[in-house]
């Protein structure tokens, strides 16, 4: 029976003893099968154990959002610049070319949209779609503390389940409501949860105190959201720390697709991921890169 009064912060969390990743490149992977460390290694660069995703998704459930009005003018010409595609189905077969190449985490879930219940989700694509896609990965939200916190813990449960079957990683997307608070300890809770139901990977928020324990708390890796559009400059410096403080990477959306210099951000981003480059330097960067048709 849980104790909620006895929920309290962990102590040892052994931040001088890295996990062991010498079997397999990727934290927590190394028990998988050949099917899915080759997928996680499309998604996640073996040489830096890290990725850079473009998140274009949000048309599900948001519509055409600033930046996304027309995929084909705005997010199609972006895929050379990024490790991964994140987007749904529709957005896929729609204006990505199969020759782009590039490593597709499928959006699995919808059912909701803005003007509703964010966290009443459902399954969204089915495992054969999936595969006939050529999906490296699933993704599908995780509420934690929501009205269907249960519901979206199963859709994510089934897709792992079938995920698992075929070899395809699943991503677990810790989604927060409107009122819900973004600390060290609701991300903490909801990324060990997913990971502890199977998922491969997780997306979490950056948070500015003790985001290196929700990392440590979780076994499998993490990359972090962008969030709301940041000046270009602090979003940078947002990876900056995540990577620092051990995050696998970024699945950013709006900081890339709304800036004024998507590529920009895109090559700075793959600097401070995959190169441990600063914040300030990737800024440097980002403002002396040349926009796509700039000639
Ligand atoms: C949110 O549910 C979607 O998965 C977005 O793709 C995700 O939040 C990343 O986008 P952004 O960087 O704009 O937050």
């Amino acid at each position: 029976m849980a104790d909620l009064d006895d929920i309290k912060d962990g102590k040892d969390w052994g931040e001088d003893r890295p996990v062991d990743v010498s079997r397999f490149f990727l934290k927590g992977s190394e028990h998988y099968d050949w099917g899915m460390k080759a997928r996680l290694s499309n998604i996640f660069r073996p040489e830096s154990g890290r990725t850079v995703m473009l998140a274009f998704d949000h048309g599900y459930f948001q519509g055409p959002t600033t930046g996304l009005e027309r995929l084909d003018l705005s997010i199609a010409p972006l895929a050379p610049y990024t490790d991964v595609l994140m987007c749904t189905r529709g957005a896929l077969r729609t204006v990505i070319r199969p020759e782009t190449k590039k490593p597709v985490v499928l959006r699995c879930s919808a059912g909701n949209s803005i003007l509703t219940e964010l966290s009443n989700e459902l399954i969204s694509v089915e495992i054969e779609d999936a595969i006939r896609l050529g999906a490296s990965a699933m993704a599908a939200q995780v509420y934690i503390g929501a009205e269907y916190e249960h519901k979206s813990i199963s859709n994510v449960v089934k897709l792992i389940d079938s995920g698992t079957r075929y070899g395809i990683p699943t991503m677990a997307v810790t989604g927060v409501g409107a009122d819900m608070v973004r600390d060290a300890r609701y991300f903490g809770l909801a990324t060990r949860i997913a990971a502890e139901i199977g998922a491969q990977l997780v997306k979490s928020y950056y948070v500015e105190e003790g985001f290196e324990k929700i990392v440590l708390g979780c076994p499998v890796p993490i990359v972090i959201a962008g969030g709301k559009k940041l000046p270009e400059r602090d979003a940078l410096e947002m990876a900056y720390r995540a990577i620092d403080q051990g995050a696998a990477g970024v699945d950013m959306g709006r900081n890339v697709f709304q800036s004024s210099n998507p590529v920009g951000m895109l090559q700075a981003l793959e600097q401070v991921v995959h190169h441990n480059m600063t914040g300030a330097d990737a800024y440097a960067l980002f403002q002396d890169a040349k926009p796509l048709n700039a000639d």
